[in-house]
């Protein structure tokens, strides 16, 4: 039986702009149904004009495009990789499959991304213990750019790459300093390689795809021949070494397209809907939002709040009030050092990733949402506070 009642909203569903059926009707009538054509093509050029990343590779997913940039990078058995914990699994897991160890970094409490200083800890124990690191992933959290240039700093004494993970971060800047200028998300000159996703929930989306970006043609040119099953350039299938089958579809590269046009539309409505929820949030006890670095400008993905003790009610209890009123809304990543598959990983001190996985909910923030479906939602979590004050001061008494 179909539910009644308000309809429900989603935590970042996929917003369509209209154009993409036309680049779709497109890529049908030229019959390039398969992993390679001109839409293809095209996505990445417009992709490489958008980000200013000059060199673009179009895959099946930002984890594709997370295990390509490793394997180019050499990572293999014994290496190890450092990554930020406060991440989703496709950050990381590639490292894993390519049989490296993982270790992981703590985040920083003002900006939620990788910590600077804890990465520089870690790094001179490492060095100490003799250990070469292989490669270091910072994620742009929640669609904020890490600290680039104090991370690639830190790493640059003892020669690590960069890889950065914005699969969250489409349309995000990083500012330059002592400057006007930004850059996108990714687009900061010294990072070995930039990842992005383009999954259903992300803030454009091919339904399913990824993205990876370099200034280093080369390594561009290396992960697209390991992307087509490493074919060698020979008129028959000729194979020197294994690659991965990791192609985005030219249909979904049309989608693609459309959906880039929209970006900087989507960016600011991300952005609007944290301002009502910021505006309508204000005066709750104990709530507060993610902080925005003063070193970028972010998309705001998802609206992200904590909830301190004097909220009165903690976040799975406000989860469930949503739920009940037909809203998703989620936890945050769990931390990767917590999670049961990188039980047996090196730890690093990553306190501050536990508490924000604890005390935080990721609210509904799609690019469709009105004002009022916030306040549909602002008021579930007010009416939630309230309910769990009172209770507390009654068993008080
Ligand atoms: C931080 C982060 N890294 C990696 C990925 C992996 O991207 P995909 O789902 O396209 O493989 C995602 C999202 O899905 C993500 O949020």
């Amino acid at each position: 039986m179909a539910r009644s009642g308000p309809a429900r909203l989603f935590l970042s569903p996929p917003h369509m702009g209209g154009g993409e059926q036309a680049h779709v009707a497109e890529a049908f009538a030229s019959n390039y149904i398969a992993p390679l054509g001109p839409q293809v093509n095209a996505f990445e050029a417009a992709f490489a004009e958008a980000t200013g990343i000059a060199h673009c590779l179009a895959v099946a997913s930002g984890t594709a495009a997370m295990h390509l940039a490793l394997h180019c990078l050499g990572v293999g058995p014994g290496d190890l990789v450092l990554a930020s914990s406060l991440t989703f699994i496709g950050s990381v897991s590639p490292a894993r499959l390519l049989g490296a160890e993982l270790a992981f970094v703590d985040s920083a409490p003002g900006t939620w991304n990788m910590d600077p200083d804890m990465l520089r800890e870690a790094l001179t124990r490492l060095a100490s213990e003799g250990r070469r690191v292989k490669a270091v992933i910072p994620t742009d959290i929640y669609g904020q750019c890490a600290d680039y240039a104090r991370l690639l700093d830190v790493c640059a004494p003892f020669g690590v790459p960069v890889v950065a993970d914005c699969a969250e971060s489409m349309g995000a800047r990083a500012y330059v300093p002592d400057s006007d200028d930004s850059l996108h998300a990714g687009a900061w000159p010294g990072l070995a390689a930039s990842i992005f996703s383009f999954n259903g929930n992300k803030i454009i989306t091919t339904s399913g795809g990824g993205m990876l970006a370099s200034h280093d043609a080369e390594l561009i040119a290396r992960a697209r021949k390991l992307s087509q099953q490493a074919r060698e350039p020979a008129p028959h299938y000729e194979h020197a070494e294994l690659g991965y089958n990791y192609r985005l579809s030219n249909i979904l590269a049309a989608i693609g397209l459309g959906q880039l046009d929209m970006l900087e539309a989507r960016v600011a409505q991300k952005r609007r809907v944290f301002r009502w929820y910021k505006e309508l949030l204000r005066e709750e006890p104990g709530l507060s939002l993610m902080p925005e670095a003063p070193t970028g400008r972010g998309n705001r993905w998802l609206t992200v709040i904590q909830l301190g003790q004097d909220f009165g009610a903690a976040p799975e209890t406000v989860r469930q009030a949503l739920e009940a009123q037909n809203i998703e809304s989620r936890p945050l990543w769990k931390p990767m050092h917590l999670q049961p598959v990188f039980a047996g990983c090196r730890a690093f001190p990553c306190a501050v990733a536990e508490t924000l996985f604890h005390h935080g909910l990721c609210l509904p923030s799609g690019t469709a949402m009105t004002r009022e479906d916030v306040e549909r939602v602002a008021e579930v979590v007010h009416r939630t506070g309230v309910a769990g004050r009172k209770q507390a001061s009654c068993s008080a008494t």
